[in-house]
């Protein structure tokens, strides 16, 4: 593949330029949910990611207890300054006395003297503490939006930090932080074609804040290449989202699922692929990238072939009949999930509103 420049845009009202396609780092440093990940590997997607223009790179300190940020931070050595990188900091982590040391840890991991975006993970509430800690005091007491986001904007006022983010925020939760007056250059989002649930309220909460977006598993984890014949094909750890049986292992939403239209949308949308001569997930990609208020799609990627297929996916525009039959083939999911953004959890018990 020819070496190439990626469209980019824009992050919300600030001087942030971004891809149209950025790296997701969850599965670097190997673990339970993604299984071994080699340093090998991640050395190999990074610098092909650098040359392909796809510059930024999503971790947190929370992906594989750290070693996803360290893994990057190895292979970023010698060429930190090309990247674009972003960290997140846990709820958990986001009282006034505690940011700073957790920055610094990741910065450390990280091999940096600063990262250019710097993100809270999740909204600050009980339901989303619990999944770090199950410290009752924290659970009663979560920080406030305010005093995290003043104790990441100090860090941002010494330069440690470029700029501040959020991460699944809904349009609610989005106001309350737009309104502790930090400036916020994007909201970290899950879209693809099987989780639309941000079209409703909270991509345009964004557009009105001037907020940019980051997409994140456009490729529902691997489902839409159209990889898994069937839904029980797809690993214990990615069949937790809401489509998926409440049954299953380690899931928790306790909702029937969506089995059905999920997989009939899955093979809809490889139907068309073939009949395009594209691969199902470069429909997914382009789809989720054409949406206009998205800034930047993540994709991880284990290995370069994963790379450079996903980058060729976005490079031209999506034909505005597909986009359409895209939509409309994943029509019954999206009405059936509604608007709720989070796929792990009930409606009833969402971390997101
Ligand atoms: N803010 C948040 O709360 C949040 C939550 C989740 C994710 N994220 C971010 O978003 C990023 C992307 O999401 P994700 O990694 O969960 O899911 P994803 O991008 O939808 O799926 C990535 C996985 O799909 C497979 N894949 C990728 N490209 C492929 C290709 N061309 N052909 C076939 N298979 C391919 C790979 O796994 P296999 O080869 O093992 O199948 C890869 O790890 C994460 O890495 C993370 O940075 C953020």
């Amino acid at each position: 593949m020819p070496s190439t420049t990626l469209p980019r845009r824009r992050a919300g009202a600030t001087e942030l330029s971004l891809p149209v396609l950025g790296v997701g780092c969850f599965t670097f440093g190997g673990g339970t949910y993604w299984g071994p990940q080699s340093q090998h590997d991640v050395d190999a997607v990074v610098g092909r990611a650098l040359e392909l223009g796809a510059n930024f790179f999503d971790t947190a300190e929370t992906y594989n207890d750290g070693t996803s940020e360290s893994a990057l931070g190895l292979a970023l050595r010698g060429r930190r300054d090309a990247a674009i990188v972003c960290t997140k900091l846990q709820p958990d982590h986001a009282y006034a006395a505690d940011v700073r040391r957790h920055c610094e840890a990741s910065l450390a991991r990280l091999q940096t003297d600063h990262v250019d975006v710097f993100m809270l993970h999740w909204p600050l509430n009980a339901s989303a503490l619990r999944h770090y800690t199950s410290d009752e005091a924290k659970l009663r007491h979560p920080p406030t939006i305010a005093e995290a986001l003043h104790a990441m904007d100090a860090l941002r006022q010494e330069g440690k930090v470029r700029h501040l983010a959020v991460s699944n925020f809904g349009p609610v939760q989005l106001a309350e932080a737009l309104a502790v007056g930090v400036p916020l250059a994007l909201n970290e989002l899950p879209y693809n074609l099987l989780a639309r649930g941000i079209e409703a309220a909270a991509l345009p909460a964004c557009a009105r804040g001037s907020v940019g977006v980051l997409g994140y598993m456009a490729l529902a984890q691997g489902l839409l290449t159209g990889k898994f014949a069937t839904l029980d094909d797809v690993p214990t750890w990615r069949a937790r989202l809401r489509h998926f049986r409440g049954d299953r292992p380690g899931s928790r939403h306790g909702g029937p699922g969506l089995e059905a239209e999920t997989l009939a949308a899955v093979q809809g949308v490889r139907a068309l692929a073939t009949a395009h001569g594209l691969a199902p997930g470069d429909l997914a990609l382009a789809w989720a990238a054409s949406h206009p208020h998205m800034t930047c799609t993540l994709a991880g990627a284990r290995n370069i072939g994963q790379l450079e297929a996903n980058v060729r996916a976005v490079q031209t525009p999506l034909a505005p009949a597909l986009y359409a039959e895209l939509n409309r083939l994943t029509e019954e999911v999206r009405q059936m999930l509604g608007p709720c953004l989070d796929y792990y959890q009930s409606p009833a018990d969402s971390r997101c509103w």
